[in-house]
């Protein structure tokens, strides 16, 4: 009997979990995903070769591991499919869980949709379609993965459905799908994901059971959790550890080591509370050393200073063991680090992440900045001044940075 190890996002997500996920793959037998979609994008860099994954697990990257997509994502079989052509060695080391639900086109469209209703009060989503296939979940019209096996009677659901719910398509201007169309493109889906499609809930206990090493990889971040982050400017899923095992079907002992991945500072991608987001120049170069634009969306993203009230609150929710501190060359050539300390609301300064984050004002504190960290893989090599905000970080969140990063190379990672 073996604990499962897992991978989550302390922060709004792109903290570099593919690179650190792909790294501990290479000492996994299973690699798992539990929540989210295509929503995510992880960029891997591996020597001259850079891979962008979305719902595929980053463990497909080291071919001796096995991959798993757990009931609890939203899979588009059209997205997935093409994101299966990257590889050809799939057969026998993709599971796919008959529970997951289908992400269908016109979730896409409902979600592109609502977002111009809404106008300034926009979320910035993917526009793929998210937080509709989970409606439809948690409402009890969504479907299956494993209702593709019977193309017939799901076209003959969804053209039900349609016809009960058309005026409210028709006011978001979403078209009904065409039967033959559907039914084709069903079929389609069948042919190409059928082999894939199983029972990973007995899978995943079969695999714990046999002793088998399993990495549990979330996506998004903790600050983009449905529950715990900042709502409603957040993704529809449940992306902390909690969600691991309703994802998977384990439990909450099956769990072992959790390691929580967080960036040197912060980004964000989307609408919605950052505190300690810089609007000037500080915040450009942390953007262009960074390269902050999205693996999904190609957007540039917001960019700030590493928040530590709202990582204490992130290290708490998941239960985090260790810190895997990300992009730490990013801060290379700064003449002073910013942290935020503390939150001001209504004139009070607090040090915990309240119900709603839209009026807190970050409290800072400044660190000296240093000349290069890039590249270096011993902890002792770092810059003195590195090694002390990294300490300081430690200090100031409870918990132990076992890994650092120093590029987006596999290799150069420091492991304390
Ligand atoms: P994820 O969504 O958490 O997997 O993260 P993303 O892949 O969306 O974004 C992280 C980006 O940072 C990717 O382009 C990585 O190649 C890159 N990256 C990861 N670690 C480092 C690092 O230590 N330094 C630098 N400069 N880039 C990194
Ligand atoms: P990875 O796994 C960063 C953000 C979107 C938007 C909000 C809701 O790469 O870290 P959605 O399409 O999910 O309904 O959008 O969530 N978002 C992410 N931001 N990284 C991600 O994934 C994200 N997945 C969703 O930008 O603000
Ligand atoms: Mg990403």
């Amino acid at each position: 009997m073996s604990k499962a190890d897992l991978i989550v996002g302390l922060q709004w997500g792109d903290e570099g979990k593919g690179k650190i996920v792909d790294h501990m793959a290479q000492t996994h037998d299973y690699v798992c995903r539990f929540a989210g979609g295509h929503n995510a994008g992880h960029t891997i860099v591996i020597g001259d070769k850079t891979y962008a994954l979305h719902l595929i697990p980053s463990g497909v990257l080291n071919p001796e591991a096995k991959n798993i997509v757990g009931n609890g994502v939203v899979l588009s079989p059209k997205d997935f499919i093409k994101e299966m052509e990257q590889f050809d060695d799939l057969e026998g080391r993709l599971f796919l869980s008959d529970k997951a639900q289908v992400l269908f086109p016109y979730h896409a469209l409902i979600d592109q949709a609502r977002e111009r209703m809404k106008g300034d009060m926009a979320i910035g989503t993917t526009g793929k379609g998210i937080g509709p296939a989970y409606g439809d979940k948690v409402a009890r019209v969504g479907h299956r993965l494993g209702e593709l096996h019977h193309p017939e009677k799901l076209t003959a659901k969804i053209m039900a459905f349609f016809e009960m719910n058309q005026p409210v398509f028709d006011a978001m201007g979403v078209p009904a799908p065409i039967e033959t169309e559907l039914l084709a493109e069903l079929k389609g889906y069948k042919k190409v994901l059928a082999p894939f499609i199983t029972d990973t809930t007995q899978l995943m206990w079969k695999i714990l059971d046999d002793s088998k090493k399993v990495l549990l990889e979330g996506a998004q971040g903790t600050m983009l959790d449905i529950d715990h982050g900042t709502y409603p400017y957040v993704t529809s899923s449940t992306t902390v550890s909690a969600g691991a095992c309703s994802g998977l079907g384990i439990n909450p002992k099956d769990i072992g080591k959790v390691t929580g991945i967080a960036k040197a500072y912060c980004t964000r991608v989307g609408n919605g509370p950052f505190p300690s987001e810089d609007f000037g120049v500080q915040g450009d170069k942390l953007r262009e050393n960074g390269h902050e634009f999205g693996t999904t969306t190609g957007r540039p993203r917001r960019c700030g200073w590493f928040d530590v009230v709202a990582m204490r609150h992130a290290v708490r929710v998941n239960g985090v063991d260790q810190v895997a501190l990300m992009k730490l060359d990013v801060l290379d050539g700064f003449d002073e680090v910013k942290v935020c300390i503390a939150y001001e609301v209504e004139g009070k300064e607090i040090d915990y992440v309240p119900y709603d984050l839209e009026d807190a004002t970050p409290v800072y504190k400044s660190f000296p900045g240093w000349e290069k960290t890039e590249g270096i893989r011993t902890f002792d090599d770092l810059p003195e001044t590195a090694r002390s905000y990294i300490l300081a970080l430690e200090e100031m969140i409870g918990t132990k940075m076992g890994i650092i990063s120093t590029s987006p190379e596999r290799e150069d990672t420091i492991i304390r």
